[in-house]
């Protein structure tokens, strides 16, 4: 059922500030919720872009320990890092928060303080591992030992990173406390629980009648949540980094993580509009909008309304929950432990200017109904032909060509032949195809078609060739530029969500304005951007109380009606920008990506790859070293006695020609001087052997190798790996003492 809503709730997983961004959070999350907030907002639709960092959970807790500072240094550190890759993108949240301010310690506390109070949790007394020495409790990552399942050491109590089984502490060998090395013990604790069992048939009413809309993914992981039986769930956490529990005799307790994180919208929201921050959580009229990964399903879906359901007072439910599969990279999956990623932060180091080329990557490829791959020999061929060769190829001839016969004006159009009229007519059916899919939040769909505008404009430059008509028909060629410009206006319009920067170079270039709506980023004094800062001669933004009339706030813009200024409802519309308008210069919209740029790239995977590869063959060999042989069958003493075990030296020594194992050894015995032939090569050089006291079997029947008789045998120590080292004497001896 589609409602009539006034205005939209847009928020964005908080990320945890505990490292940077990458391209998987970028595709699964921010990029579409980017494109759907900024084509809300180029309708005139009012929307409140929320999010923050997740700065609270054990892994900060031990990322700080790891690098011996404290866990407010590592959430300051990365929480800029990551507040600033997103403006480096051109994702420009209203508010971008964090959950350790004072607002949301507030808000999370008294959250919490109200279920409290009217006995909306339940208490569980439960066993947890304690720290005697540290004389704490343990986090289940806080605890070490040998994996049950693949025998790899250094395994947590929650995951194998070596095999990646899921764990809990009771089944590690060997547990051990990461803090204190102390062997940890069970110890009695008592924490909050949400009955979410209690919320089961109101959820299932909700998602499982009421929003089969949903995109399978979501529904699919809600249904089976809700037909498994919803148990309690924890909301504290004995811990010292985190909202305190804010109740007497909880002291070293915290909020868990994923019970303040998602009231960290809420407090965002309250930080930005302290005093309208209620109509965009509390009244019906509101969109509510969470995107989210994968992941994060079950939180948005069924723990959070529940803890909005359980705390009343009004709060709405969102509409939608998009939520995308992951993405890989090069074919492996993303790991933030093992730096296989693509860091935001680096990127935009990396690639300046080209903001928009990781956007438009990360959207046609986007992970929408399954796991999908990101790798540089597409994202090069995606800029090189479609970006460059498609849309900026078809921009920059139309731009130039006008420039070259018309001065830069926009040349009036004569009667339109059916060629520009069913270039034109395409692009009113590609709007609604954008439109349904934006709407239903099919980005990578929506992408397509956009650049199907280009494609349009792309074919009908080359189909009616304006450089060659020029040479007769300047009436015509009029006509064709004219059409080529309006397709120009379409795209300014139509990539304004997906590669803001390349439009608003386009805008530049066509000396245009866009209609960006109202922007939320002063707080309670809202601002129509109606003219964007820098793109048309009259500059102007209108700023007006909040829950002014936006068309009307439009209007009352001193540019209003003497720029050319585009919003969403001109898309596809006819003569977007007048004749006679004065274009500004061309410029290049794309620019070629060349090989040694995706080359560095590949190099610098390949080598992490590589480096990988060493570690995991260096401890396979380590672990195969250890491997011991069962014990032989039994033998008698007389089987023994009759071994004829010395000490001996080595003379000389020399390889056997053409092979890579074999030693032939000259052997002073004490009994004799003789040849042995050892496949000891691999380990010993001639020279290294050469002088050595070592202990050999007299009196094996000789053997013909290789040509040599080789009379009896070296007496080596052989490890798993298949190392091995000759025995010596603890004490130089004479040769031909007998061992024994
Ligand atoms: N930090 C979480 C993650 O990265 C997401 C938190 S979303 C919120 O998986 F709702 F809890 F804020
Ligand atoms: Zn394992």
């Amino acid at each position: 059922m589609e409602k009539n809503y006034k205005r939209t709730l847009v928020t964005c997983a908080l990320p945890y500030a505990n490292g940077p961004v990458h391209i998987g959070h970028l595709a699964g999350v921010y990029v579409p919720a980017d494109i759907y907030v900024r084509y809300l907002r180029m309708k005139g639709e009012d929307v409140l872009y929320v999010c923050g960092s997740d700065e609270h959970g054990v892994p900060i807790t031990i990322k700080a320990r790891q690098q011996g500072c404290t866990p407010q240094d590592i959430v300051d550190r990365y929480h800029k890092i990551i507040k600033d890759s997103f403006a480096g993108l051109g994702i420009n949240f209203d508010i971008y928060g964090r959950t350790s301010s004072k607002v949301h310690e507030q808000n999370s506390s008294e959250f919490f303080r109200k279920l409290y109070d009217e006995d909306k949790f339940i208490t569980r007394e439960s066993e947890q591992y304690y720290d005697p020495e540290a004389k704490t409790f343990l986090a289940d990552r806080y605890i070490v030992g040998t994996c049950p399942k693949c025998g790899a050491e250094g395994a947590y109590g929650d995951q194998c990173e070596k095999c990646g089984s899921t764990l809990s502490p009771e089944e590690l060998i060997n547990p051990k406390s990461k803090l204190s090395g102390a062997e940890p013990v069970k110890k009695k604790t008592t924490h909050w629980y949400l009955p979410l069992n209690n919320y089961e048939s109101w959820l299932s009413e909700w998602i499982l009648s009421g929003h089969k809309e949903w995109r399978s993914n979501v529904y699919g992981q809600c249904e089976s949540w809700i037909d498994g039986g919803l148990q309690p769930r924890a909301v504290s956490r004995d811990l010292d980094w985190g909202v305190p529990v804010p109740v007497e005799g909880a002291e070293g307790k915290v909020l868990y993580v994923w019970f303040d994180a998602p009231i960290g919208y809420i407090s965002n929201t309250q930080e930005l509009l302290p005093q309208s921050w209620g109509k965009w959580w509390k009244s019906e009229d509101t969109k509510l909008v969470h995107f989210i990964g994968k992941d994060n399903i079950v939180f948005h879906c069924i723990v959070f309304p529940s803890m909005l359901k359980a705390y009343g007072d009004g709060y709405i439910l969102p509409d939608n929950v998009p939520s995308n599969e992951f993405l890989n990279l090069e074919g492996d999956k993303i790991s933030t432990s093992r730096n296989w990623a693509v860091w935001a932060h680096e990127y935009l180091e990396q690639f300046p200017g080209k903001e928009d080329v990781l956007r438009y990557v990360l959207t046609a490829n986007a992970p929408e109904t399954k796991d999908n791959d990101f790798s540089w020999k597409d994202f090069q061929t995606r800029n090189n032909s479609e970006l460059v060769a498609i849309f900026g190829n078809f921009v920059n001839r139309a731009i130039v060509l006008t420039h070259k016969y018309f001065g830069g004006k926009v040349p009036a159009a004569g009667e339109l032949q059916d060629i520009d009229r069913e270039a034109l007519a395409e692009i009113p059916a590609l709007r609604a195809s954008i439109e349904k899919n934006l709407e239903g939040y099919h980005f990578r769909e929506a992408l397509k078609d956009a650049m199907g505008i280009a494609r349009v404009g792309n074919k009908y430059i080359s189909d009616t060739e304006p450089w060659k008509v020029a040479k007769t028909d300047m009436e015509r060629t009029a006509t064709i530029l004219n059409v080529c410009l309006q397709i120009c206006a379409d795209l300014a319009i139509v990539f304004e969500p997906f590669t803001p920067f390349a439009a608003e170079k386009l805008r530049k270039m066509l000396d245009v304005c866009i209609c960006a709506g109202v922007d939320h980023r002063k707080g309670e004094q809202e601002t129509v951007n109606t003219f964007k800062e820098g793109e048309c001669a009259a500059r102007h933004t209108v700023s007006a109380p909040s829950g002014a009339d936006i068309a009307a706030m439009s209007a009352s813009c001193p540019g209003a009606g003497k720029c050319v200024c585009l919003s969403w409802d001109k898309l596809g519309q006819e003569n977007l920008i007048p004749a006679e308008h004065q274009l500004g210069a061309a410029e290049l919209l794309f620019a070629k990506i060349e090989d040694d740029a995706i080359d560095a790239q590949l190099k610098r995977l390949a080598d992490i790859k590589a480096e990988r590869e060493a570690a995991a063959a260096a401890a396979a060999a380590e672990e195969a070293a250890k491997k011991i042989e069962p014990q032989k069958a039994e033998v008698t003493f007389e089987q023994f006695d009759a071994m004829d075990i010395r000490t001996a030296t080595v003379l000389a020594a020399e390889r056997v020609p053409k092979t890579d194992k074999l030693l032939k050894l000259s052997i002073d015995t004490g009994i004799d001087q003789r040849t042995i032939v050892s496949g000891i090569a691999e380990y010993y050089s001639p020279e290294e052997m050469v002088g050595k006291q070592i202990c050999i079997l007299a009196n094996l029947a000789p053997r013909t190798i290789r040509g040599i008789e080789s009379k009896g045998m070296i007496l080596m120590a052989r490890q798993g790996d298949g190392k091995m080292r000759f025995i010596t004497p603890q004490e130089a001896l004479v040769n031909g003492a007998q061992i024994g």
